[in-house]
């Protein structure tokens, strides 16, 4: 099935933190994900039979949950958050510049495959919007004139194979945006 060894060997420590298998379905989703980028239907039959649950299970948990993906998404995801805060801060008329600057509208994944570009609801950083997430690089303060040049900082972040790998530090570019 193609995931890496060190995926495998930790859904059992994963299932191991459960009193019940089943309870570690949703964390075994998330590990899949993180390792292929999104779930195939062999990976939720792999699933459920860890966890001892029937492949539908899976199925219904997989397209319950926005987060989770069945397709391959953008070398760069791009969510942008339209919940209220960022929403009267001008996150819908940043997403779409993003989309122009991007050549990618919202929802979909550019023809380049660089980047999928999506609105997303809150992401729990109200005070400093509008939010912007890229893979698990935060960024705040994003204003709609700042769409263009915050475009080319993410279209030069391809050439940075870490980033936006681990969550963003206090004071780094990626934490101010
Ligand atoms: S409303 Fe955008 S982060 Fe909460």
């Amino acid at each position: 099935m193609s995931l890496k060894p060190s995926t495998l060997s930790q859904a059992d420590t994963i299932i191991a933190q459960y009193p019940q298998k089943r309870s570690a379905t949703m964390p075994l989703l998330h590990l899949v994900q993180e390792d292929r980028g999104f779930i195939t239907q062999e990976d939720m039959a792999w699933v459920a039979e860890k966890v001892g649950v029937t492949p539908i299970q899976v199925l219904e948990v997989v397209t319950f949950y926005p987060m989770f993906r069945q397709q391959a998404i953008g070398r760069r995801h791009v969510k942008v958050c339209r919940t209220l805060s960022c929403a009267l801060r001008g996150s819908y008329a940043l997403m779409e510049s993003l989309e122009k600057s991007l050549n990618c509208p919202r929802g979909e994944t550019s023809a380049d495959g660089n980047f999928t570009l999506e609105f997303v609801e809150c992401i729990a950083d109200c005070g400093c919007g509008p939010v912007v997430q890229v893979d698990h690089a935060l960024h705040e303060n994003i204003a709609p004139e700042k769409a263009a040049e915050f475009a080319e900082q993410i279209k030069n972040s391809l050439k940075d194979s870490n980033y936006g790998k681990n969550q963003p530090q206090p004071g780094t570019p990626e934490w101010n945006g």
